[in-house]
């Protein structure tokens, strides 16, 4: 049996990246591929419990450090339990948001550095990484005026923290991508939905032939 590939889609709130989970995993699936939908925080039953823990109640919760070794936590059970075996049974696995999320979102305000996150998934979740991460990116006005109208006032936690950590979130996830130009993809996240998925589609011919 032949590994899968495990692809993972990474950007700040609003940019579409739950919407071009679905249509790429359909699109996928379209063309023969078994593919697994999930997302995180959460894609498996530990983790979704943990994800209500992380996104619910007030924004001074958790501390910065409880926070990244929860975000851990719950990927480490979704690693094991749905990712690492989906992908051992040859399925292409597609999932919203992964530890470079970690590494944008506790990364900022300097309390935990690159290191320290990594180092929590290297104890968590093996290290595991994805075969090629699909960064999407929209101005930011863009952006978050779509995440605006997606939630409606009822935004999370975390979505909820002001425009400049949005801003840092942004500028992380840009240096990371240039950092790791082998893995990376950078999607332009703007026009329709199909334009969008063909440009994720297009981030993945080289395994598409
Ligand atoms: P979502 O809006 O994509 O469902 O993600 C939920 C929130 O969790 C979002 O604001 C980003 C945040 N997040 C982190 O802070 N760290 C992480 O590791 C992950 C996966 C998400």
């Amino acid at each position: 049996m032949t590994r899968g590939r495990f692809i993972t889609l990474e950007g700040g709130e609003g940019v579409g990246k739950s919407t071009q989970a679905r249509l790429l995993a359909e699109a996928l699936e379209a063309r023969g591929i078994q593919t697994v939908l999930t997302r995180e925080p959460g894609g498996s039953e530990g983790a979704e419990a943990i994800r209500g823990l992380l996104l619910s109640g007030a924004a001074d919760r958790w501390s910065v450090r409880a926070e990244a070794l929860l975000f851990a936590a719950a990927r480490a059970d979704h690693a094991e339990r749905t990712i690492l075996p989906a992908v051992e049974a040859g399925k292409w696995v597609i999932c919203d948001r992964f530890l470079d999320s970690s590494r944008a979102y506790q990364g900022v305000g300097g309390v935990l550095s690159d290191e320290d996150i990594l180092t929590l998934h290297r104890i968590g979740s093996g290290g595991l990484l994805p075969d090629r991460t699909l960064l999407l990116a929209l101005p930011l006005d863009e952006s978050s005026e779509r995440a605006g109208a997606r939630d409606a006032g009822a935004v999370d936690r975390i979505g909820g923290r002001d425009a400049e950590f949005h801003r840092d979130v942004a500028e992380s996830f840009r240096r990371f991508a240039a950092a790791e130009p082998a893995r990376f993809r950078d999607i332009d996240a703007s026009g329709s939905m199909e334009t969008v998925r063909d440009r994720l589609l297009a981030a993945l011919a080289d395994w598409l032939r």
